[in-house]
């Protein structure tokens, strides 16, 4: 019933747009410059270190790989209006995952389909075959979604690849796709794929309805079913998507296998979240002995998040990006002429709590260098001059609670209290755009003594990092004004004050 709903709610919009685009040609065929809108990155509530397209909509990461110097985002795209529509897959390259460069659309849909969500890799033994002159080619696998007689409850999903030989800047489609056909099942996509070292492989997660399903590949083109993943005790509120197999390892050196699983509706707190899985994998399966629902970000605005492909050994980080928005409303947010930003880049880490395995998301350290001010101060109330901060506080009782206000009175509120963590935008601003937006959101606490809370203000998010990532909240806000003033309750009086640098603006330091 509720993943009817979900069908319903997203892919209802494609039958008005595919009308639309009958009579004026879809963006497929349009040059990049017939699609530019007049943008600013000066606009009310635009993001200034989060990456948000320059026009239009947006929704998951894609195809993210790191290759030469370069960490590449693709990204969902629909270049003709603010709402979800045919998917593209827009393109933008970053050399230090915090300043970002636009780049023309990658991927445009075809009489295949919709562009879908996957991910892409470097194939530096060239075992496709698709590499030429010793080039490696750069491989994106991803979902094609057909919609079948103009009916958005009727389509087909398949999965395809394209190779590019030029660091992503153009693309071929592979000629015989689909290379892993629909086998009569609807919901069939996003697949995202890894490297396998023991076996000599390639392993492709992909998301099967309510399941994960695992495949293998010798070339990227042969593809071989493995095995399932679907344990009775997991989420299943919605359909699941956007999964992710990678390995981790603790402080201590002891490596697990953690699996990211998307689901829509059927997050805790409303709409869209991403759980995830801790165990072992084996090649073929991936098994667990938890038996808990994990969830990833404890906020309601990161969805749809994954890691990038081919980052170096020497640096070794997983790098996390994810879609910092939510279904529920995510069409209806107040911003033009564009809807939707990533979340802050994040390193994941594994870590040990009462026997259970959990996943941190840490900033990446490359966030200092938009810093441009650090000050200490010594206040339970600090105002801002300035509307880009990061915070770092510390508790000194296990209760606690942080009020952020603006001139207008709109003020947001998280505290850990009962054994609860509460975030409160109820009054935060612009929150009639849709009912469910103000909702008070609330998660159990994991019995974690807090001991460091880090916070990162945009012009309409609040990231809030806990313990180093341990827990992460990541939250949409529209204030009516900046937010220029925070009262704490139960937190040391010496706070670290950072004033950031926007990332678009031409005055920024220089990466
Ligand atoms: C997740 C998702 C994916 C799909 C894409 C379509 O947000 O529904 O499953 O590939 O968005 O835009």
């Amino acid at each position: 019933m509720k993943k009817t709903t979900f069908l319903f709610s997203k892919f209802s919009v494609v039958l008005l747009i595919f009308i639309l685009s009958c009579k004026e040609q879809t963006s497929h065929g349009k040059k990049e410059s017939e699609l530019d809108v007049t943008h600013t990155y000066e606009e009310a509530y635009r993001p200034q270190y989060h990456f948000s397209p320059p026009a239009n909509w947006m929704n998951d990461p894609n195809g993210m790989v790191y290759f030469d110097g370069e960490y590449h985002l693709f990204y969902q795209y629909y270049p003709d209006d603010t709402i979800w529509g045919p998917m593209h897959w827009g393109h933008a390259v970053s050399k230090d995952l915090v300043n970002w460069e636009n780049l023309p659309i990658a991927l445009y849909p075809d009489e295949m389909g919709y562009i879908f969500s996957g991910s892409a890799v470097v194939d530096f033994k060239n075992t496709s075959g698709l590499g030429k002159d010793g080039k490696a080619p750069m491989i994106a696998i991803y979902t094609y979604h057909l919609e079948e007689e103009e009916n958005d409850q009727n389509y087909q999903q398949t999965q395809a690849i394209a190779y590019s030989l030029d660091k992503g800047r153009t693309w071929t489609k592979y000629e015989d796709n689909p290379v892993l056909p629909n086998p009569g099942i609807k919901d069939f996509r996003d697949p995202k794929v890894m490297w396998h070292e023991e076996t000599q492989s390639w392993i492709m997660s992909l998301a099967i309805k309510d399941k994960i399903s695992f495949f293998t590949s010798k070339n990227l083109i042969d593809w071989e079913y493995l095995s399932d993943f679907n344990p009775e005790w997991a989420a299943y509120g919605g359909v699941w998507e956007c999964p992710d197999l990678f390995p981790l390892t603790t402080d201590n050196g002891q490596e697990k296998w953690c699996l990211l699983v998307s689901i829509n509706p059927g997050g805790p707190n409303g709409g869209s979240a991403t759980q995830y899985f801790i165990g072992d994998f084996d090649g073929k399966n991936f098994t667990t002995s938890s038996s808990e629902i994990k969830w990833l970000d404890y906020g309601v605005d990161n969805y749809a998040g994954v890691t990038w492909s081919d980052v170096p050994q020497e640096d070794g980080r997983k790098l996390f990006l994810g879609w910092m928005s939510n279904w529920l409303y995510g069409q209806e947010v107040p911003t033009q002429p564009w809807r939707s930003a990533m979340t802050l880049p994040r390193s994941l880490h594994l870590y040990k709590h009462q026997e259970e395995f959990y996943v941190a998301s840490k900033p990446v350290e490359e966030l200092k260098k938009i810093r441009s001010d650090s000050r200490i101060l010594v206040s339970s109330e600090i105002n801002f001059e300035d509307e880009l901060i990061e915070l770092e506080l510390t508790p000194n009782q296990d209760e606690f609670k942080l009020v952020f206000s603006n001139d207008d009175g709109d003020e947001i509120v998280f505290q850990k209290s009962d054994a609860l963590f509460k975030f409160d935008r109820s009054k935060s601003g612009k929150v009639d755009f849709n009912e469910e937006f103000g909702k008070i959101h609330e998660m159990e606490d994991l019995n974690l003594s807090i001991e460091k809370i880090q916070v990162f203000i945009d012009r309409s998010s609040i990231e809030i990092f806990l313990n180093e990532g341990q827990l992460v909240f990541t939250q949409l806000v529209f204030p009516n004004s900046p937010i220029s003033n925070l009262k704490t309750y139960g937190i040391n009086n010496k706070v670290s004050m950072h004033t950031l640098h926007s990332i678009w603006s031409d005055d920024k330091p220089t990466p």
